[in-house]
């Protein structure tokens, strides 16, 4: 089965993508971008939520309108760089619960070993959305989903800012029914793994660490 890539090409987001790929851009305005364009990936990546319909009364007139069903969303960040994508995302849906995955890359093995790991309770009855703002080889976001995958969670998406060919094939061969949602994918992974042309180190732009 081929998965699903969704690139929001939407005028605003590509703008701002432009503006955080940038290298003359300060760390202050890489932040408030990336919570910026993950309000708007947020749109995209919350299109199907179910509403139903709720009486209420404007200063008009009583009328039937759509509200959100339950609060049954939980967004998990991949430390550290997920962090970013979160606070944009939650901008939008403040009832989220939130979870973090801490990741490394074992230097022997270069395999991902988990360094931390909360997550809400009864995942089985969340969609859950899984953030990180680079799928670059892939690895990090392969074990982090098959981690959350022992929950049992309703759904599973996605969410990066910016991907490459080689991290969706790594990332749909391992788990092909979860969609990935980016803002663009590159063209490739340079050979110490940095998308190119990309934006850098996300985790570094976005905290201010280089
Ligand atoms: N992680 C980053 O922060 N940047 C890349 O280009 C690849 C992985």
């Amino acid at each position: 089965m081929a998965g699903t890539v969704h690139v929001i090409d939407h005028p605003l987001v590509q703008h701002k993508l432009t503006l955080m790929r940038s290298k003359e851009t300060s760390t202050s305005k890489f932040r408030s971008l990336l919570r910026e364009i993950s309000m708007l990936l947020a749109y995209e990546v919350w299109r199907d939520l179910k509403t139903s319909l709720v009486d209420i009364e404007t200063p008009i007139a009583p009328m039937k309108a759509p509200m959100l069903d339950g609060k049954k969303t939980a967004i998990i960040a991949i430390l550290r760089a997920g962090g970013g994508i979160l606070e944009g995302m939650l901008d939008v849906l403040p009832s989220a619960r939130i979870g973090h995955i801490g990741l490394y890359r074992d230097p022997k093995t270069l395999e991902p070993v988990e360094y931390y790991y909360k997550v809400p309770e009864s995942l089985d009855s969340r969609e859950v959305i899984v953030v990180d703002p680079m799928l670059a080889t892939g690895n990090s976001a392969v074990a982090a989903v098959a981690r959350l995958k022992e929950s049992n969670p309703r759904s599973i998406k996605f969410v990066c800012l910016l991907t490459c060919p080689e991290g969706i094939k790594v990332f749909h061969a391992a788990h092909p029914e979860v969609p990935i949602y980016t803002a663009a994918i590159d063209e490739r992974l340079n050979e110490k793994s940095y998308i190119v042309p990309g934006l850098g180190d996300a985790g570094d732009r976005l905290f201010g660490t280089k």
